[in-house]
């Protein structure tokens, strides 16, 4: 039944015109009352469908933001990245399921979403909780076959497909800047929308990649700051609090999904950044700016420079000296909070 809502759906959405009850049992092999049983429950989801006797339904009007196995499934046209989707109302965290997928032999591309994260994990061991209808939080599954040394790109290529994904369903939004603050917060209006956990898992002999997931979690329909903890309050913000639009979750994950597939692409060529380090860097925030890298060994301030092909941060020091900064955290002037 799941398989003929999310075509029949599919079906709606691209007919311009009225699609006969018949035509619908012709073409997915269902009895009529299969066809009556789905149209009514898309119905109850909100779609606007009309019936007319002799003629057969069209749909009028989707919902706004409607997060659903059939919603994500009918949109997607991808070749490898979500052909294998779960879709949770609740769950734990998406990197959790995802890594479970890894163990159990899901393919390359599987895709785990919820509406609801209740123990989402962020960067550091810090959480990263969801409230229904408001975030995208999802998880790819990489099954890659590079070596272990070029995993840490793969969360770039991730951040500018996220950063092109929100510009394209932002198109048209006055006043809304899209930006990455290295290596992979995507930044709205200076404040943060999205962040980002890779997690990779060795094979037990430790000398190749199992897999790999790339979890995202962007903030899309929080209606206002209060709805972010307190923590996050002054440093959050989400799609609809700078638009005012709503955005349907379920397109933007396909437009993220689009992105991701030709980006990686474009990265497995050379198995670096330095096809995508123009691209990237376009939508880097604060380069030639000042930034503060907060290293274990001492912090320190510099200007920066962008990223290098391997994607990791160039920062000039006030003596010239140029550091290749490949991890930890990194504070850019002008963002949250950092004057
Ligand atoms: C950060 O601290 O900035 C990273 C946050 C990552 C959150 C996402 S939400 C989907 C995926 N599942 C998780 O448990 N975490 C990531």
């Amino acid at each position: 039944m799941k398989t003929d809502k999310t075509d029949i759906l599919a079906l709606l959405r691209n007919s311009k015109d009225y699609v006969s009850g018949q035509q619908l049992c012709d073409r997915f092999g269902v009895t009529r009352t299969a066809v009556w049983k789905v149209i009514n429950q898309l119905k109850g989801e909100g779609y606007q469908i009309e019936s007319v006797s002799g003629k057969g339904y069209r749909l009028l009007e989707e919902p706004g933001d409607i997060l659903s196995e059939s919603e994500i499934a009918s949109r997607l046209h991808t070749k490898w990245a979500g052909r294998k989707v779960y879709y949770y109302d609740v769950t734990g965290s998406t990197n959790n399921d995802a890594k479970r997928c890894g163990e159990e032999g899901d393919p390359h591309g599987t895709v785990v979403v919820a509406d609801i994260q209740n123990a989402g994990k962020g960067r550091r061991g810090r959480g990263w909780q969801t409230l229904s209808g408001t975030a995208l939080a999802f998880t790819i599954l990489l099954r890659p076959e590079f070596v272990p040394d070029r995993a840490s790109m793969i969360t770039l290529v991730m951040a500018l497909s996220v950063a092109e994904a929100v510009e394209e369903v932002l198109e048209g939004a006055e006043d809304a800047v899209t930006t990455i603050k290295w290596p992979n917060d995507i930044v709205l209006n200076k404040k943060k929308i999205c962040g980002m956990l890779t997690e990779m898992t060795m094979t037990p002999e430790m000398d190749e990649i199992q897999y790999i997931v790339v979890g995202a979690g962007i903030n899309v329909n929080n209606g206002s700051p209060e709805e972010f903890q307190e923590e996050i309050r002054g440093t959050a913000t989400s799609l609809k609090i700078e638009t005012g639009r709503q955005v349907s979750r379920a397109e933007l994950l396909e437009k993220v999904l689009l992105r991701f597939e030709e980006n990686y692409a474009v990265f497995l060529e050379t198995l670096d950044m330095s096809g995508l380090r123009e691209a990237y860097q376009n939508h880097l925030q604060g380069v030639g700016n000042e930034v503060r890298v907060l290293d274990p060994a001492g912090e320190y301030t510099g200007i920066s420079r962008g990223i290098n092909d391997r994607g990791e941060l160039i920062v000039e020091k006030e003596d010239g000296e140029r550091v290749q900064v490949y991890a930890g955290e990194v504070s850019v002037r002008g963002l949250y909070g950092y004057v």
